[in-house]
């Protein structure tokens, strides 16, 4: 049986799918500028492949995706919401419809990839599953492969909480509320920071993103 809180941050999702096609295009505007340039350069380019093979968790909107896609790499998308699921389909993704703890993945995918990309993703899980989820994704990508991790800055340490949606201000979900240097620290266990960058978020009113690229540790 799945975990309530799954559920919960699901239905979230489905209710505030509306609000974040609705901002896609802002979002757009957004990654053009220093974020769009941190990818292509810092992510994007470091595998020594002619073409990238990436794993987008969480793509939601699919905005993401959508760069990588027009640089040149063949992006497969994951997520368990059905209306941003839909939309990747129709958007010529190949996507993964799953939730991310639970799921299987096909054991093919192992070590398939050269980079995994979580943008406002890994705070959708408990602060104790984070090792376990750092760690699966570690399997999914290729040794030296690369992971790319845009989480909201905090001011202090609050764990895991039920809080109203940023967006969908009627909707609550579940999210780990933590540091910059908590995630970092954790990354850290199975991988070598690469570069980091913080980031202003002009859609969610001047909030704080930090952004980094991490190289699998061998
Ligand atoms: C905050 S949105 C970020 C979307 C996108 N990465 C972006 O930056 O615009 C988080 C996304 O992760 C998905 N998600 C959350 N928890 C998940 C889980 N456990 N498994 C799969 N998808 C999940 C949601 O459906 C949503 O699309």
């Amino acid at each position: 049986m799945k975990d309530d809180w799954i559920t919960i941050n699901r239905n979230a999702y489905i209710k505030a799918a509306p609000f974040y096609f609705n901002r896609s295009h802002k979002y757009e505007l957004a990654d053009r500028g220093l974020l769009g340039h941190f990818l292509l350069e810092q992510f994007l380019l470091r595998p020594s492949v002619p073409v990238p093979t990436i794993l987008d968790l969480g793509c939601g909107t699919c905005r993401r995706a959508k760069i990588m896609r027009n640089t040149g790499a063949s992006v497969t998308v994951l997520d368990f919401c059905p209306p941003f699921i839909r939309y990747a389909k129709r958007n010529g993704f190949e996507c993964i419809d799953a939730e991310f703890k639970t799921a299987e993945i096909d054991l093919s995918y192992h070590h398939y990839f050269t980079g995994v990309h979580c943008g406002s993703f890994l705070h959708q899980f408990p602060p104790k599953d984070i090792p376990f989820i750092l760690n699966k994704i570690k399997q999914l990508l290729q040794p030296g492969g690369f992971l790319f991790v845009g989480e909201p800055i905090e001011k202090e340490n609050k764990g895991w909480q039920r809080v109203q949606k940023d967006i969908h201000s009627q909707e609550y979900h579940y999210k780990t509320i933590q540091i910059r240097d908590w995630w970092i620290r954790r990354i850290n266990r199975f991988f070598t920071l690469r570069s980091l960058i913080m980031d202003v978020d002009v859609i969610a009113e001047g909030k704080y993103w930090w952004n980094g690229v991490w190289q699998v540790r061998i």
